[in-house]
């Protein structure tokens, strides 16, 4: 499919490509995240929850990652991706589809401003390399104008350079996804004003090639970052 072929070296080369989907098919995880805000959830499905790290410049920054932490909640954010032409970034990272499995998911919220965030890279691990891991992420609801987009880079991870003259922003989307190589790439949330209830929430999946080898390094990376990796394969087969 030459498309698909485009998307995969736009993926490799740039470490960055879109996803254009129906985003109707969020309708799922709309549902999931008005359940966690109202202590509703189905038995089974646990989400966990992170706040931002309290470093200087970010005492008073509301962000929040409510993230899957049962087979069940996994399977809500893996079900929306394959039910959808979000699929397709199972096919454009690496080169198992079957192994290609979202491993983590998450509602990533910031509830006000954002300040100029710190440069970093998802999934730090010097066992884990380029085109072996993805980050995609999409609004979950239509963004306010002024919301900050995502900061990405052409700099590798560990390259001593000045990120800032590297960046460009890519803006988000309804019906749209950016699916980079948070890994392999330096990036950041896009600081932002916005007023005090200003709610700004994307969606997160975390997609990792699942073959043997790499689970020991992805299970490291779960270890250090708190929350869960999923391994099994997804519903229907792969
Ligand atoms: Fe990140």
């Amino acid at each position: 499919m030459p498309d698909e072929y485009l998307k995969k070296r736009e993926f490799v080369d740039c470490r960055v490509t879109v996803i254009p989907f129906a985003a109707s098919a969020l309708l799922p995880l709309r549902k999931l995240y008005a359940e966690i805000a109202g202590n509703a959830l189905d038995a089974g499905v646990q989400i966990g929850r992170k706040s931002h790290e309290q470093y200087a410049g970010f005492e008073d920054v509301r962000m929040r990652w409510h993230f899957a932490n049962s087979a069940r909640a996994i399977g809500i954010f893996r079900a929306v991706v394959d039910g959808c032409d979000l699929r397709r970034a199972r096919e454009i990272v690496g080169h198992r589809p079957d192994f290609m499995r979202i491993v983590q998911a998450s509602f990533v919220e910031i509830v006000g401003s954002y300040p100029p965030g710190r440069w970093h890279s998802d999934f730090t691990d010097e066992g884990l390399g380029a085109d072996e891991s993805a980050t995609m992420l999409t609004p979950l609801f239509t963004f306010q104008r002024n919301f900050g987009g995502l900061e990405v880079t052409a700099v590798e991870r560990g390259m001593p350079l000045d990120f800032d003259d590297y960046a460009h922003v890519y803006r988000y989307h309804d019906g749209e996804a950016v699916l980079f190589d948070g890994s392999a790439m330096i990036h950041r949330t896009q600081s932002y004003r916005a007023k005090a209830a200003a709610r700004r929430v994307l969606v997160c999946w975390q997609l990792a090639d699942t073959s043997r080898r790499l689970r020991p390094v992805l299970k490291r990376i779960g270890d250090r970052n708190g929350d869960p990796m999923f391994f099994f394969p997804h519903e229907g087969g792969g």
